[in-house]
């Protein structure tokens, strides 16, 4: 988080609540593309995310048929100080055949503020995404063509 958004002002976005804190948020921070509404949120986000979960979504503690693959589709995320951002990497081999399709990043709230799609011919699975005023909590997921997708443990901002 930057300097601006010390203690003072975060408390004070804590009391007016995220949903007001998203509004402050100008349009150009999310990552990219379409149709943010008034509190901030991206359904059309959110609805591609629901159904790739709905086919399976594994943690490192819970691999389900994919147990010895957790190394490879866990997603890590790095706080970038000064930023405002984060970065998500997945260790992740990246071909036509097997890749890292999409990362994205849900909030406190279950909110994705960010979302990347890949193709085979990237050189890496990694994204950064600038972090929203309110945000005080941050799970990362990264969808594996082959294995389904994968999410980190919960991480707390601040
Ligand atoms: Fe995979």
């Amino acid at each position: 988080m930057s300097e601006m958004e010390g203690p003072t002002r975060r408390s004070f976005l804590k009391v007016m609540g995220a949903a007001t804190a998203a509004i402050a948020v100008p349009q150009g921070l999310w990552g990219c593309v379409s149709e943010v509404d008034f509190e901030g949120r991206n359904f059309d986000w959110e609805n591609q995310a629901e159904a790739i979960e709905s086919q399976g979504l594994y943690t490192a503690d819970d691999p389900g048929p994919w147990a010895g693959k957790e190394a490879v589709h866990v997603p890590v995320v790095r706080f970038n100080e000064g930023e405002g951002s984060l970065t998500v990497q997945v260790m992740h081999v990246m071909s036509e055949e097997h890749f890292i399709p999409l990362i994205y990043v849900r909030n406190q709230n279950g909110h994705i503020f960010g979302f990347k799609a890949l193709t085979g011919t990237d050189p890496e699975a990694t994204a950064t995404f600038n972090v929203p005023v309110g945000t005080t909590s941050v799970t990362a997921f990264a969808y594996c063509n082959l294995h389904n997708d994968w999410k980190n443990g919960r991480l707390e901002i601040g």
